[in-house]
């Protein structure tokens, strides 16, 4: 099967036709340069070339930009707006929540609680928790956690399993090898107390545990592996993971940021049946307003604001936080969680993505293309072979063939990251079989 190729002089009259369309979007890229540096704003769609679509207003599963198009959205905010943006049950919640707190209030209210109890209703590894916000505040929280709970520093993490930006954990992250290739800034003997390894090999897990024994403190995984499964992980690896932990007394962590109320409402680990000592949340249990969160044992997760005889409550972990559990997260996810609970939002999002990704399969074979799609729960991850994955990041020709991609499909009317497509649970059958003749249309350019 041949390799896909977009010939230069093609590319160009694609790029052509893209800024004929987009006067607007190319017109406020322009202006934003100028003040805003290239991930100064929302930081994902910058991989749109030649320039990110702007967009004018969301509504349910579609996208308008700024030049009066419509989109599939196959982005969703990275998976939070996953039952559809403007949600009426969320923004209902959030009307009644700013009508009695107002925008902000950094002071105890109920709200927290019901949110904190509805959470653990569906995960019940989380006996205590601590409300941050974002996916990146919980998995620099975690660390500290783990390292303070057990006195040990070391934290074993896996090639390529991406837990944000903070200075902890952003080694090898979004493409194995990579190794410091995102880090400028960050001292490289931080790294001396993580130890990254390779995922599927539990006798690695288990060398690396004997060789630093007693420095580690916890492990910390992606559970279905990076960006939501673009790797394979093999079954029964986070089982045995489970185990070898336990053995060695070495605390297991579960980053659900991308996976939590989105693979199923128990997250990752309600479908995998492996209870974690520690998970991180974040993304769409806020509803749509940004949030992070660490729940866990009780006995670990005591450390956050445990009681120090110098300081009635603070210590030995201090995460304040002017923004932490603020009433309009609180009240929009709990309305998220609600309606999941009674919508079928995970269900129709999982048969769609199924749908989608042998979709794309079969209009790649039958155009006879090297390109395959496999579907996670309700992600589908596209690209060359069964190789699809962010190490194709180092592979420059890969990722380039996968942005272009993201351009044409933009032109049918589709938004599609690089290789990945974010299922909502708004999205239709139609909209499945539009998006459909979108692939088909941009394979062909490939011709
Ligand atoms: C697994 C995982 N952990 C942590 C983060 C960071 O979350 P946030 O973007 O809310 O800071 C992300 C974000 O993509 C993620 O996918």
């Amino acid at each position: 099967m041949a390799i896909p190729k977009l010939s230069e002089e093609k590319y160009q009259a694609i790029v052509a036709a893209y800024e004929k369309k987009t006067p607007l979007s190319k017109k406020l890229n322009e202006e934003s340069r100028n003040y805003i540096v290239p991930m100064g704003a929302p930081a994902y769609m910058i991989w749109h070339r030649p320039y990110p679509l702007f967009i004018d207003r969301a509504e349910g599963s579609r996208l308008y930009d700024v030049d009066g198009h419509e989109y599939i959205d196959y982005f969703i905010d990275q998976g939070i707006s996953f039952i559809g943006h403007k949600a009426p049950a969320i923004r209902k919640a959030i009307d009644k929540a700013m009508d009695r707190y107002g925008f902000h209030l950094e002071m105890c209210e109920e709200l927290a609680i019901r949110w904190a109890s509805k959470v653990m209703q569906h995960y019940p590894s989380i006996k205590k928790i601590k409300i941050v916000n974002s996916g990146n505040e919980a998995t620099e929280l975690v660390c500290q956690i783990v390292r303070a709970f057990t006195g040990k520093n070391k934290i074993i993490k896996f090639a390529g399993h991406h837990h944000g930006w903070n200075s902890v954990l952003s080694y090898d992250a979004l493409a194995p090898g990579s190794g410091t290739l995102f880090t400028a800034g960050i001292p490289n003997n931080h790294w001396d107390n993580i130890i990254n390894l390779p995922v599927n090999d539990i006798g690695l897990v288990e060398k690396a545990l004997q060789e630093n024994k007693d420095q580690v403190a916890a492990v910390i995984m992606e559970p279905l592996g990076y960006s939501t499964g673009a790797e394979h992980i093999r079954e029964g690896f986070q089982k045995e993971l489970r185990e070898l932990t336990t053995k060695y007394n070495v605390l297991l962590v579960f980053d659900e940021v991308a996976t939590g109320f989105r693979v199923a409402i128990g997250g990752a680990q309600q479908v995998l049946g492996v209870t974690p000592d520690l998970t991180c949340l974040g993304k769409p249990v806020g509803g749509g307003i940004p949030i992070g969160a660490v729940g866990g044992r009780e006995d670990v997760m005591s450390v956050v604001g445990a009681l120090d005889p110098r300081a009635e409550h603070f210590g030995p972990l201090f995460p304040m936080g002017s923004f932490c559990a603020q009433p309009l997260a609180m009240a929009a996810g709990i309305a998220f969680i609600e309606e999941l609970e009674k919508g079928d939002y995970i269900n129709n999002a999982v048969a769609r993505a199924a749908d989608l990704a042998r979709g794309i399969n079969e209009v790649a074979d039958a155009l006879k293309m090297n390109i395959s799609a496999h579907a996670v729960y309700s992600v589908v991850h596209f690209g060359l072979n069964e190789k699809i994955d962010m190490s194709n990041v180092l592979d420059g020709y890969e990722f380039d063939l996968m942005i272009r991609l993201g351009l044409l499909m933009s032109d049918p009317g589709c938004v599609v990251l690089p290789g990945h497509a974010y299922i909502s649970g708004v999205i239709t059958k139609q909209d499945v079989a539009q998006s459909l003749k979108a692939f088909e249309y941009a394979f062909c350019m490939y011709k």
